[in-house]
């Protein structure tokens, strides 16, 4: 067999396989899945963290940010959202533990807002003001006024519906 179809044929049959074992699907989903909401979280998280806004995924800041954030509850964007020191201090634990480790997202943004890092900026540039300013949506920390699945980290196209 001459060696450039021998060569084509090789990665025929490898992305067959890949195709076969579900890899190749996996792949183009492997960004999305480093957003995921981890499992175990704290019960505190859900009752507490999840009761004003989203519940959002410790995928979405850095360890620093989310330190920050736990370290000071008692001044919480304008509110008091303290909690017991057992439960901070478990929620801290949990949010820094599974924290963003891809580089992009190692930014600490501004305020340590998910919605002042630029990833966040880029990812929304499209949205016009009208659709910002829609009473359905509020604020852009709304995530789930338009991802669906915001509460388990998820926000590919599927699960998307922007208030009109
Ligand atoms: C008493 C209500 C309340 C509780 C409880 C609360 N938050 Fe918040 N949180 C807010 C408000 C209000 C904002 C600002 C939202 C806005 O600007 O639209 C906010 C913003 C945030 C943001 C920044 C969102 C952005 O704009 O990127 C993070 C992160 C966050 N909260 C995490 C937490 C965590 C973690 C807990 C639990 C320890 C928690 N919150 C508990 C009310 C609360
Ligand atoms: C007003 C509706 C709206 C709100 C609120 C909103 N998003 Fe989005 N988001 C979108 C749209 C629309 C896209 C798709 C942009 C595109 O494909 O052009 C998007 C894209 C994304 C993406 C990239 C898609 C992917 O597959 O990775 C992420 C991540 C994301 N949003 C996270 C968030 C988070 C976290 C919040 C809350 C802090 C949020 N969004 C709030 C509408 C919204």
């Amino acid at each position: 067999m001459k060696p450039l179809l021998k060569a084509h044929l090789t990665s025929q049959f490898l992305a067959a396989t890949l195709v076969s074992l579900g890899l190749s699907s996996s792949l183009a989903w492997a960004d999305g899945d480093l957003k995921r909401m981890p499992a175990g979280a704290p019960k505190a998280f859900q009752s507490e963290c999840a009761s004003c806004h989203t519940a959002y995924s410790p995928k979405l800041l850095p360890a620093a940010s989310w330190g920050r954030i736990m370290d000071k509850l008692d001044k919480h964007y304008g509110l008091n959202a303290t909690l017991s020191a057992e439960e901070t201090a478990d929620i801290k634990r949990w949010l820094m533990d599974n924290a963003a480790t891809k580089s992009k997202r190692l930014e600490e943004p501004p305020q340590d807002r998910i919605t002042e890092a630029a990833w966040f900026k880029k990812e929304h540039r499209r949205i016009s003001q009208t659709t910002w300013a829609n009473p359905a949506v509020k604020s852009p920390s709304n995530c789930a006024a338009c991802h669906t699945q915001a509460d388990k980290g998820r926000f590919d196209d599927d699960n998307l519906r922007i208030p009109r």
